[in-house]
């Protein structure tokens, strides 16, 4: 029978929402209700999350005990430095307060500078500004691994205001991660799963498969294959974030690959444009195992 995550104990209910620092495509912050009612891990053991991403599903769900990574060595770097404290929010008011100044006077080109010198010496604060004053919280590399999202023109984008939400946003996780037994890397998710014991729980969130992929962010039907073959043979407790479909299409690797597993959907519906008639639908699906 399904049980739902319990809102006390090692998971516990998260009120208010805890928006992350770093955005990125794909992240879950609208689902985390609909992945907490539904992933079926009863609290014991370690949760883990190879796909961090942003972190908003950590961040909300909140486990006694989390092994989260990510491939992509900058998302990683961010959160490893916030828990060894090289990352305060102290720090992250001074840093954005300084360069916000200088992106305010010298406009565009002062963007791109950081992103070349990001692109040089991969300072995780330099990541932070490139992330919230880049087009769309877009995180894009490219073929090389260089960060390339363009710069997004906003009157007053580092204003007090904002720098005060990113910084508040920093301290909410510090305190997540002070109160919590929290480990980040940067790891496939291979590597990542390998340390999984019998009463932990993984939570998945592969890139969005048969769409456009970049540098950090590609995921082929023979990686889907291998997720599905390791998560079979270990016998791993999990619930695995797919888009089920569009108005379009299907994502057929769900039959193909867990036809035998319990899932779950959720329909959410985005804008296109300003007009009603633009607004489309996604089925999201967690399939639990
Ligand atoms: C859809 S996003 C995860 C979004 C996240 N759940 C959130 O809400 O912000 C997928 C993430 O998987 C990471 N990723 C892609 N391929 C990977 C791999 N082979 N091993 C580990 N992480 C990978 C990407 O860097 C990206 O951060």
């Amino acid at each position: 029978m399904q049980s739902t995550i319990p809102q006390s104990g090692p998971v516990r209910a998260a009120q208010p929402r805890i928006i992350p620092p770093i955005k990125i495509q794909g992240i879950k912050s609208k689902l985390v209700p609909f992945i907490r009612e539904n992933a079926r891990w009863d609290g014991k053991g370690r949760w883990f999350e190879p796909f961090l991403g942003s972190g908003v599903v950590l961040f909300n769900i909140q486990p006694g005990r989390a092994a989260a990574s990510d491939h992509n060595p900058h998302i990683a770097g961010f959160y490893q430095g916030i828990s060894r404290g090289t990352i305060t929010h102290h720090a992250v008011r001074r840093y954005l307060e300084k360069e916000g100044q200088r992106l305010a006077k010298e406009g565009g080109a002062y963007y791109y500078e950081i992103r070349d010198r990001f692109n040089s010496s991969h300072d995780p604060l330099d990541f932070l500004f490139l992330n919230r004053a880049g087009f769309n919280g877009l995180v894009r590399f490219n073929s090389k691994g260089g960060y390339n999202t363009p710069f997004c023109k906003k009157p007053g984008r580092f204003s007090k205001a904002y720098i005060t939400k990113i910084v508040n946003q920093v301290y909410a996780v510090e305190r997540l991660i002070r109160d919590n037994k929290w480990c980040f890397e940067t790891a496939d998710w291979r590597g990542a799963l390998e340390g999984m014991r019998d009463n932990d729980f993984a939570y998945l969130d592969p890139p969005y498969y048969g769409r456009h992929a970049n540098y950090y962010d590609t995921w082929s039907e023979s990686d889907m294959a291998d997720l599905a073959g390791f998560l079979i043979d270990r016998g791993t407790r999990f619930a695995l974030s797919l888009w089920y479909e569009n108005k379009y299409r299907r994502n057929d690797t769900i039959d193909r690959y867990f036809s035998g597993f319990a899932i779950h959907k959720h329909e959410h519906f985005y804008h296109l444009g300003s007009t009603e008639n633009l607004r489309n639908s996604m089925v999201e699906a967690l399939i639990t195992g």
